[in-house]
């Protein structure tokens, strides 16, 4: 595992942007793993800006996101289809039915096969986005005594229903269950990005990059990637003994 300490979340946004440019570049017809959530909107806005001043392409790149609540309707504001098509996809010339994200609208384990199948079709992913919970969940991959490998449907924790209301009126309409990638499924990426910004991820890096591989710490299963970069703030990164 690399970790990088940036100095705040615009440095963090920046390389993080340059990553997936450089990615980008080198395969224009590269799969793209992504997240939603507040750690990657600083590298989406970036990546916007950088495709708008013509140096990005996105005609021939497809995404897979993590995960989606379930159930929901696609059209639903707080679904995560529709974040990623407010704060990035809209944006971007990446054609229709290139820009993945789990359906949360159908039968749970035909969406889970289905996804399975086209990341397969895909060629599989070359570049995976993650952001890191403060219970260590990457994806929905929530705490457990066991990693779950494919694509699954989960009940969220209570921290994550926490964590997830500040983007909802009341914590009562949080959906109470996920679909998404599993722990496998993440880990057969040829390359992860893992962005972590603020204190409150501060003990949950530790235990990924320090501590023992455990499910209980989903993110520590990270430790068996040969090729991970963390882009970390100070603030993250402040329990790192090195
Ligand atoms: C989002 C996702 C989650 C988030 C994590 C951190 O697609 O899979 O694991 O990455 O909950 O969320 P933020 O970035 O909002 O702190």
């Amino acid at each position: 595992m690399q970790v990088i300490v940036c100095k705040d979340y615009e440095e963090v946004s920046q390389r993080a942007a340059d990553i997936l440019e450089a990615a980008i570049r080198e395969k224009p017809d590269c799969v793209l793993g992504l997240a939603t959530g507040s750690s990657p909107v600083g590298m989406y806005k970036e990546l916007i800006r950088r495709y708008e001043a013509g140096k990005l392409d996105f005609s021939q790149v497809q995404t897979f996101n993590l995960d989606e609540y379930y159930p929901i309707e696609p059209t639903d504001p707080q679904s995560y289809r529709y974040f990623m098509n407010d704060v990035f996809f809209r944006h971007i010339n990446i054609p229709q039915g290139h820009d993945h994200v789990p359906h949360g609208y159908e039968e749970a384990e035909t969406v889970c096969r289905a996804y399975e199948e086209m990341i397969r079709k895909a060629g599989g992913i070359d570049l995976q986005v993650l952001g890191i919970g403060g219970n260590g969940h990457i994806a929905f991959n929530e705490p457990a005594d066991t990693f779950a490998e494919r694509t699954h449907v989960v009940d969220l924790e209570e921290s994550t229903i926490r964590a997830n209301a500040r983007f909802f009126a009341d914590e009562a309409d949080v959906p109470r269950r996920a679909v998404t990638m599993g722990i496998g499924t993440i880990l057969q990426a040829r390359k992860i990005l893992l962005i972590a910004s603020g204190a409150g991820k501060a003990e949950a890096l530790r235990g990924m990059v320090e501590g023992p591989v455990t499910p209980h710490l989903p993110a520590s299963a990270l430790q068996q990637h040969p090729d991970v970069t963390i882009l970390a703030d100070e603030a993250a990164a402040s329990l790192l003994q090195n």
